[in-house]
Parts: C-alpha cells; sequence; structure tokens
C-alpha cells in the first residue's frame, strides 16, 4: 500500500499546513502523566519535519467523545502546552473538532472552514482512520493531502503484519469502547483461535449470560451484541473478576457456564474493576501456542490500585511471549498506557496508536480515510 506521504509533499517555507493529529490522551489535572503522552510523541517527527521545512504550521485534533458540545475539560490545551514544550516553541492549534457537530457527520462545509487559508493537509491521525469525520475525510475533498510520518509508519508495520498474518493468532479485547468493537470481534471469530473478553468489555458478556454485574459499566446494544458472540466457541470470557466495594477489594469465582444464570458477581453499587489470577492463569496457558497475538482494550482500571495488577500481568505476559518469538502487536490510548506504566515495552512487534483503528486495519476491512489518502497518489 503506497500512502502519498509527507515526505513527497510541496512544503516550502511558507506554505501554509493543516495537520490532524492523535491528541485523544487522558490528562490528569491538566498534566500528561508521560507514560500517557505516547499519542502526541507519536505527532512530533511529522511536526519536526514541517517546522524545520519552515512550514507555517496549524494542528488540530480531537479528545473524547463531546458529541458537538464545547465541554471545557475535554479541550486541547494541554496537549498544546505538551508540545510547544516538545519542541521548545508556540504552535498554533484548532479547538478540538469533536467541539463542532458537524465533525462527525464527515460535513463538507466544516472541512471547508477548516481548510480556509491554508495549502495543504496532513494526516497523522492513525487512531482515527477508522472514523469517517470532516478532518479526516472530507477534507482530503479540499485539500491536496498527505500522509504523516506515524500514519505511514503505522500502515507499513501493520501491513507487515497483516500479511505475514502469524498462526495461531489470538486476541484480547478489553476496554469500554465495546459496542464500537463487536462488528470487528464477529470478524476475527472467522480466523483467530480465541478472543479473550476482558476489562468493562466483559461486563457485556457477563450480563448476556444472564449474570449480575452491580453497577458495572455496560450499554443495553453491547448486551444484545454479546448475546450473539457466546455462541462462538472461541470466545473466552474471565472465570473470575476483581470487585470493587467501598474501599475493600475481593476476587469472586464465576461458575461454570451451566450455573451462571442469575450468579451475583456483584450488588448493588459494586464495580468489577480488574481481571481475577486464575483467569490470567488461563490465558497464559491459551497464549502459549500462539504465534501471533493482538490486545486492545485494559483488563481492568489500572489508573486505580490495586486494580493496576491485571493488565501489568497481561503487558508482562505479552512482552515474553514477544521475546519468545510470537508476533505482538497492542493499541490504543489506554492500553498503551498501561504497556508504558508496567515498564514492559520491551517485547511488542509493534504498539501502535490506533486501538479500534488497529483492529480494523488487522482485520482486513476497508477504510475510507486510508483509501482518500491513496487515492491522492493516483
Ligand atoms: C481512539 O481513542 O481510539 C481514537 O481517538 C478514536 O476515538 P473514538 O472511538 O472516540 O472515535
Amino acid at each position: 500500500m503506497k500512502l502519498n506521504s509527507l515526505a513527497s509533499a510541496p512544503i516550502q517555507k511558507g506554505t501554509r499546513v493543516l495537520v490532524r493529529i492523535d491528541s485523544d490522551i487522558d490528562f490528569v489535572r491538566g498534566k500528561i502523566a508521560p507514560e500517557s503522552a505516547y499519542r502526541l510523541d507519536c505527532a512530533v517527527p511529522t511536526l519536526k519535519f514541517l517546522l524545520k521545512n519552515k512550514a507555517v504550521v496549524t494542528v488540530m485534533g480531537h479528545r473524547g467523545r463531546p458529541a458537538g458540545k464545547k465541554v471545557a475539560a475535554l479541550s486541547l490545551a494541554p496537549a498544546q502546552k505538551y508540545l510547544e514544550g516538545k519542541l521548545k516553541m508556540k504552535l498554533s492549534f484548532l479547538p478540538n473538532t469533536r467541539f463542532d457537530a458537524r465533525e462527525e457527520k464527515n460535513d463538507i462545509g466544516y472541512a471547508r472552514e477548516l481548510a480556509e487559508d491554508q495549502d495543504i493537509f496532513i494526516n497523522d491521525s492513525f487512531a482515527t482512520a477508522h472514523r469517517k469525520h470532516a478532518s479526516t475525510h472530507a477534507i482530503t475533498r479540499v485539500l491536496p493531502s498527505y500522509a504523516g510520518l506515524q500514519f505511514v509508519k503505522e500502515v507499513e508495520e501493520l501491513e507487515a503484519i497483516r500479511d505475514a498474518s502469524p498462526q495461531p493468532l489470538s486476541l484480547i479485547i478489553g476496554g469500554s469502547k465495546i459496542e464500537t468493537k463487536i462488528p470487528l470481534i464477529n470478524q476475527f471469530t472467522k480466523y483467530a483461535q480465541h478472543i479473550f473478553i476482558v476489562g468493562a468489555a466483559a461486563n457485556a458478556f457477563f450480563a448476556a449470560r444472564g449474570m449480575k454485574i452491580g453497577s458495572s459499566v455496560v450499554l443495553p446494544a453491547s448486551i444484545r451484541a454479546a448475546k450473539k458472540l457466546l455462541l462462538q466457541k472461541n470466545i473466552i470470557i474471565p472465570v473470575d473478576v476483581i470487585v470493587q466495594s467501598g474501599k475493600k477489594s475481593r476476587a469472586v469465582a464465576l461458575p461454570d457456564e451451566s450455573n451462571q444464570k442469575r450468579f451475583e458477581i456483584c450488588s448493588g453499587r459494586e464495580m468489577i474493576l480488574d481481571i481475577g489470577p486464575a483467569s490470567l492463569v488461563c490465558m497464559s496457558e491459551m497464549l502459549a501456542s500462539a504465534r501471533g497475538i493482538i490486545w486492545n482494550g485494559p483488563p481492568g482500571k489500572f489508573e486505580q490500585q490495586p486494580f493496576h495488577l491485571g493488565t501489568v500481568r497481561v503487558a508482562r505476559m505479552l512482552a515474553h511471549a514477544g521475546r519468545s518469538g510470537a508476533t505482538v502487536v497492542a493499541g490504543g490510548g489506554e492500553t498503551v498506557t498501561g504497556i508504558l506504566q508496567s515498564k514492559m515495552s520491551n517485547g511488542y512487534t509493534h504498539i501502535s496508536t490506533g486501538g479500534g483503528a488497529m483492529l480494523e486495519f488487522l482485520s482486513g476491512a476497508r477504510m475510507p480515510v486510508i483509501e482518500a489518502l491513496l487515492a491522492k497518489t493516483e
């Protein structure tokens, strides 16, 4: 796949360049921990390239899902400050693109507004490559468009892994954005040996089996989709979990499949916040034969101790598998933060900025944002 890359863009002194970066990261009280800054760090080579070539740069990106409303907590100001610190100069930033409802509608009028007074568009946001939005898709109809250095790197590395198609393949899918991942999980059930569903994603599967999950995060639409997926024999859900009850935590072993209906994992205000130790042992045994492993979504609320333990152990298990010769790919904002916080990145074949985008790319799906950048090479 040959993308029209930034390296071949006609950039001279004074060329006005609009750059879409991945800025969807977590800040704690306006501060960015180094382990959370991976996506911003990955934007630095493109920004440096443009600044070195004396382009006039405007940066845009999104954070969270503000649904077209201006949400102060989702401002890009901390990202701007972080990148200005890294590049040691002032940068011009547009507001969070998702503050405008037209962004997610792929509105050409909004794309034209973003493109006003610009000469060239650079897409360096691989993590949104699965979203057909105005700042990633419609804009390619308005400005000459090129893929940024990180975008090109992601596509090259993930394409090599996808084409090598390591088998047997296992997936670990967690995190909270399960509703958009269910069609992808469905796709992977056709050729993956095991698909482990962990973290908040597993809650939909527990509920689909009729178990009571207290106040644990789950959406009704995810439960309906999980019901269908449970019929696939390669879907594996945890056999035990860690539950938070007030200030305490406890492990809960789940009964076997035939006795799960109405089993109470936790009650009322309690929440499932991590994977249990027996599930980690099962996972490690099942992964022993895998030659390819894809991980997206943490198995627990790792930012809150002691619920970080499942994530640390999965990060370590996969680093070990990678060092023993398996192809190991992990991606997504929280997943990468979890790996970096655990200091376990050594051993991974590729760590992607994309979560849903990485899964979609590896599943072989058609991605209109990538096609829009490819079309520009013709
Ligand atoms: C991500 O975090 O994977 C990207 O920023 C895309 O976020 P989205 O699922 O809200 O579109």
